[in-house]
């Protein structure tokens, strides 16, 4: 079995991560927003530090992004000239609500992502849309406490039925929430969480995670009912956990770190908590509260298909063990001896996106996407302005064959591959910009200095030949 004909390439990116125009149009203030670069981003994203205000100490780099809010005719058109078939990216929820509860949406919001809509379709590209990656209205964290409160399932359907009606003839491909397993580790970017002093951080976690997968099922059935031919997809930061030796304890402890990955894919896959949570959640005393008719929701309403993000595998040693550590998206292991490493210290590990996708398809046996995978590099341009970036044609081509491997060895059943991010934008993670992933790079540089110009770096043209070719020429 080779790639399928249709084996939907493309690339992937996030509202708050390259729009910018925060204050345009009536858009309302996210969480996203408020991260600041720097020092402090770390608190703040994980919910140790309230920050629910922009002030004058901090740089907030989602304001501006890379300004894709101006650019997205000039952006699409780039991507559609390296032949994308798919174009993943998500909705600022704050365009649509602004604070998150009113009862009707914000007009200009929804014309402007008509408007990315058409011209992706104008270039034959189809999208798949991120209803909520990361972002969640400050409105609903100052009055509702973010996920932690049950209405916030409400408030999300809204949204979801507003985009389904509203874009019907546009989209068919959905994904509910992006990486919904962050919530365990940045929760207030994840979910809008903020911890009060002394409060079991845990259950609160489990708790708003209980209200996403609750909202993420009803979202599923929404979707199917407005458009029988809509396809939703959950989203999980993957890579697999490997024991750092044979020693039992070791591999006892890179078992349950994949449990507590998978643990949200069991459950909108398969549609049950799993027995393992079940169990967990209920000895350490924070089995979520559940409304009735909770257990038949999800039950009743799995995806139909899982997505994931792979930038690396993970390395476990039971507690206490584990020597060095590595750094990797968003949490951190022990570092792997056979591995190279990123400029920002995430493990290299092509062969571990082969592994993921053997164990996911074992798992599910559903289709899977590959939703993010790249390299975030600091791209120099030389004195012609122009930028060779072999290191990143490096990192995808060992990726992309180690993803032909696992379809045409392996049998796994995949619908697409979208890189992040096609064109450069902020990191999530530390909120820079010279961490870059793009094809095509923009100017904008760290101190905000930069003219937002647009220009194809060398992988540009190798990525437009992989997608001629169907993955046969890397
Ligand atoms: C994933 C996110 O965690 O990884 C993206 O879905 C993010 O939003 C990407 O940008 C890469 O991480 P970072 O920290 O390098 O931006």
């Amino acid at each position: 079995m080779s790639l399928q004909e249709n084996f939907l390439w493309g690339g992937a990116s996030a509202a708050n991560q390259c729009e910018g125009g925060i204050y345009e149009d009536g858009r309302g203030l996210a969480n996203v927003d408020v991260c600041p670069a720097g020092k402090d981003r770390q608190d703040v994203i994980t919910g140790r530090r309230k920050m629910l205000r922009m002030d004058k100490e901090h740089v907030y780099p989602a304001a501006e992004a890379v300004d894709f809010y101006h650019h997205f005719r000039e952006d699409i058109a780039l991507l559609a000239e390296m032949g994308f078939r798919v174009y993943r990216m998500s909705i600022a929820w704050t365009r649509i609500f602004p604070r998150g509860d009113e009862e009707e949406p914000n007009e200009a919001g929804l014309r402007f992502y008509e408007e990315v809509f058409r011209e992706c379709r104008m270039h034959g590209i189809q999208p798949l849309v991120t209803i909520c990656h990361f972002d969640c209205p400050v409105g609903l964290i100052e009055k509702y406490g973010g996920w932690r409160n049950r209405k916030m399932i409400d408030f999300y359907l809204r949204l979801c039925r507003t985009l389904f009606t509203r874009y019907k003839e546009y989209v068919v491909y959905w994904l509910n929430f992006n990486e919904i397993n962050m919530i365990l580790h940045a929760p207030f970017m994840g979910a809008g969480l903020c911890f009060e002093e002394g409060e079991n951080e845990e259950a609160v976690k489990y708790q708003a995670a209980h209200h996403e997968l609750v909202a993420g099922a009803l979202a599923v059935k929404l979707a199917h009912e407005i458009n029988p031919e809509n396809k939703v997809g959950c989203m999980f930061a993957a890579g697999s956990a490997y024991p750092c030796t044979c020693r039992p304890e070791d591999v006892w402890e890179a078992l349950l770190t994949d449990q507590e990955n998978y643990f949200f894919v069991d459950v909108q896959a398969r549609g049950y908590y799993p027995s393992y949570a079940k169990s967990r959640l209920s000895r350490q005393g924070i089995w979520p509260v559940m409304a009735e008719g909770d257990e038949e929701i999800l039950q009743e309403n799995p995806v139909d298909f899982i997505s994931f993000s792979y930038y690396n595998s993970r390395c476990i040693a039971a507690p206490g063990t584990g020597g060095e550590e590595a750094e990797g998206n968003l949490f951190k292991s022990a570092k792997n001896p056979y591995l190279q490493y990123s400029e920002w210290g995430w493990p290299i590990d092509p062969l571990g996106l082969r592994i993921t996708l053997n164990e996911v398809y074992d798992r599910y046996q559903k289709p899977l996407f590959i939703v993010e995978n790249g390299l975030g590099a600091v791209d120099t341009p030389d004195e012609k302005g122009e930028i060779d970036d072999g290191y990143r044609i490096d990192y995808l081509r060992e990726h992309i064959r180690a993803m032909k491997a696992a379809v045409e060895e392996d049998g796994v059943e995949l619908m697409g591959y979208t890189t992040w991010a096609p064109i450069d934008l902020i990191s999530a993670g530390s909120g820079e910009m010279r961490k870059r992933y793009g094809f095509v790079y923009v100017d904008k540089q760290e101190d905000g200095s930069g003219t937002f110009a647009r220009s194809r770096k060398r992988s540009f043209y190798w990525y437009r030949k992989v997608i001629e070719t169907n993955g046969e020429v890397l």
